[in-house]
């Protein structure tokens, strides 16, 4: 609840948890997770205190990228489940109190969607064609690309098929691009948000949401490495002004429903304010803001991250979003340092980011303190490793470990489809629901203690070059980010991430949220 705006709709300062769905829970023996294991265990997620979660995409797909890959909007990849399982799933998150957001994925559709195919095979200058971006190539017998753009994922953004056309690509070759400017891909999708919001779910979470439009004419770039990250100024694959416009549309569809449904913006674009611009009042509710994934353990970055956060957010008068890991990333624990300084440093970091106004979105397994997994790379799936991209994204992805001493530790009774590693038998839910110290444990005493907090304003306290620290109403909250032990200011120590020190002073990587005298 936040008390500076008692009718504000639930997602301002809900804490939202990703389900990677085809590692979630596996109810069955294939391996890969699905809905009605999902459904199963829903009870964890109450447990932990969460408002809502986030589904990735659980429709059919011939999951060459997972799923984000759609080979058909409305329906469910029979891996996955089916429609049913889907309304069971639904309907028992809803009795537990639980909001849920759905996946959509505008910018492009599986190469094996049926408007590929048709386009396929409909052949050049057809209707067919024109709800993706086919073109000829340049030079002799149009045998070089129509422009130089490069593909997220490695190598050219363009794809030649049988008849000599070729066809925009921005991630994978079997992530064809649709052409936004095509009534007919704009009416299809109204459709789906439609399709899904009468079933009840309470959000989307919009893929990739800086993409849909390209600049007219599909210019060269100068530097094409340079352009795939999506953070360009000018670039004219990514954040066109005119992709608005479908925002504000759906704004429209989404109001004509009950229940403040949501959306929520996953747009890198080139400036912080060009990312709010997604979250203005007639377009989405929130714009994932990637400023704390992207911080090194630095107290003073932490600082700037805080208040540029906070500022972004107001500009809009959308509220603050925050995220320390999610399927795209090497898991936070891993990325400051590993081992169990890794851990202290993220349980610290989780504290911080969970006293914040606005609202959390976690990532499955952070709860348990899993870190980054070494998949060997004979076993890794991610067509960013397979296309030479770097390492992939497989390792923060392996199945997450409910129960049991051994893989695919109740995990379903199959392989799981990435290998889980050995030495997980102390990090399954099972071990550490009943253990206090538990990093487990841990996120529940601070999520239900969060639900105490109130207000949005945030005001950063000055303790010292390697301290973030800041009070929210009648909490200080404080993290050491440096070598040395720091002084605890006076105050109860409501929760810490880690043993506090003796004689009153907060450990390096450590948290600690104090109770302060409300300001005046
Ligand atoms: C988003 C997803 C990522 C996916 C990409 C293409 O960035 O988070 O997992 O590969 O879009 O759809």
């Amino acid at each position: 609840m936040n008390d500076a705006r008692p009718d504000a709709p639930w997602w301002r300062d809900a804490v939202c948890y990703e389900v990677y769905i085809r590692s979630f829970a596996d109810a069955g023996s294939d391996g890969y997770g699905d809905l009605p294991g999902l459904t199963s265990r829903l009870g964890h997620l109450a447990d932990l205190g969460v408002d809502a979660l986030w589904i990735t995409p659980f429709y059919p797909s011939p999951q060459h990228d997972h799923g984000y890959d759609v080979a058909d909007y409305r329906d469910v990849e029979p891996t996955y489940g089916d429609l049913e399982a889907f309304d069971t799933m639904l309907t028992g998150a809803h009795e537990l109190g639980l909001k849920v957001i759905v996946d959509l994925v505008p910018n492009h559709t599986s190469s094996e969607h049926p408007w590929f195919q048709a386009a396929l095979a409909a052949g050049p200058g057809s209707p067919e064609r024109a709800r993706y971006l086919f073109r000829d190539g340049k030079g002799r017998a149009g045998r070089e690309p129509p422009n130089n753009w490069l593909s997220v994922f490695g190598g050219p953004a363009w794809e030649r098929v049988p008849d000599g056309q070729w066809y925009l690509h921005l991630f994978d070759s079997s992530q064809p691009d649709l052409d936004w400017t095509n009534p007919e891909v704009a009416a299809d999708f109204e459709t789906t948000l439609r399709f899904w919001l009468d079933r009840g779910v309470d959000g989307f979470r919009v893929d990739v949401a800086h993409g849909l439009r390209k600049a007219a004419g599909l210019p060269d770039v100068d530097d094409p490495q340079k352009f795939v990250s999506g953070t360009m100024p000018r670039a004219p694959m990514w954040d066109q002004p005119e992709v608005h416009e479908v925002y504000r549309r759906w704004h429209e569809v989404l109001a004509g429903y009950d229940g403040d449904r949501m959306m929520v913006a996953e747009a890198w674009a080139a400036t912080p304010a060009a990312t709010m611009a997604y979250a203005r009042p007639d377009e989405m509710s929130q714009a994932f803001n990637f400023h704390w994934l992207e911080a090194e353990w630095s107290a003073r970055e932490f600082r700037d991250v805080v208040s540029l956060s906070l500022t972004e957010a107001a500009t809009v008068d959308s509220s603050p979003t925050w995220v320390l890991s999610n399927h795209d990333v090497v898991r936070h624990p891993t990325r400051y340092g590993g081992g169990k300084v890794g851990l202290a440093r993220g349980r610290a970091a989780t504290m911080a980011m969970l006293a914040l106004p606005g609202s959390a979105y976690l990532y499955q397994g952070e709860e348990l303190g899993l870190e980054q997994v070494e998949v060997p790379e004979t076993q890794r799936q991610d067509p960013e490793f397979l296309n030479g991209r770097g390492p992939g994204r497989d390792g923060c992805r392996v199945p997450i470990p409910w129960s049991g001493t051994a893989a695919p530790y109740g995990n379903g009774t199959g392989d799981p489809w990435l290998p889980q590693p050995d030495g997980w038998a102390a990090l399954t839910v099972e071990a550490q629901r009943a253990e206090p110290d538990s990093t487990l444990s841990f996120y529940r005493r601070v999520l239900a203690a969060r639900r105490a907090l109130a207000g949005d304003a945030v005001e950063l306290v000055d303790l010292g070059e390697d301290v973030l620290a800041f009070r929210r109403g009648a909490v200080l909250v404080v993290l050491n980010a440096g070598e040395e032990h720091v002084p605890l200011p006076d105050g109860e120590v409501l929760l810490a991430s880690d043993g506090l020190g003796g004689e009153g002073t907060l450990p390096p990587d450590c948290a600690a949220w104090l109770a302060v005298a409300p300001v005046s």
